[in-house]
């Protein structure tokens, strides 16, 4: 019986200490995207190797001047939508929708919407305005150097 039991209880350990492996690797990746940025200017932060998600930082998204107060432009290529809430103040945010990965097609009236089945989120924290999206927008860490947006 004692067999058993421990038998049992070492499997749900292995399975418990993969799972948490997986968790750590999850949890490391939302980190490294909270990594605050370097202030060096010339690419050091480019030529950094890449610590979990920071997969493209240092690419150019655009011009911060073609962001509008209020709005955002959804940069498709990158998969990125950058907003402009108050003036100065620029956010990332992914733009694959929260409930069934669509790409968010529009931002309007300060909301990003996404056309599948009408989600809309809030351009300055990504937070659900409209389901059915179950969750906020996953945030993406741009900078503003020199009058562009790059990817953090
Ligand atoms: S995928 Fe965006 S609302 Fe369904």
């Amino acid at each position: 019986m004692s067999d058993v039991t421990t038998s049992g209880a070492t499997s749900r350990r292995v399975l418990l200490t993969s799972a948490g492996a997986v968790g750590a690797g999850a949890l490391l990746a939302a980190c490294g995207s909270e990594a605050p940025a370097t202030t060096e200017p010339t690419g050091a932060a480019a030529s950094q190797p890449a610590t979990g998600e920071t997969v493209g930082a240092g690419i150019v998204l655009g011009k911060a001047a073609d962001i509008p107060v209020g709005g955002g432009v959804i940069f498709k290529e990158q998969g990125v939508v950058v907003t402009q809430p108050t003036a100065g103040q620029y956010v990332g945010f992914s733009s694959i929708c929260t409930h069934q990965a669509c790409p968010v097609s529009q931002v309007e009236a300060g909301k990003i919407k996404c056309q599948c089945h009408f989600s809309e989120f809030s351009i300055t924290d990504g937070s659900v305005l409209s389901p059915p999206a179950p969750r906020a927008l996953d945030k993406k860490e741009i900078k503003v150097e020199n009058g562009e947006i790059k990817l953090a």
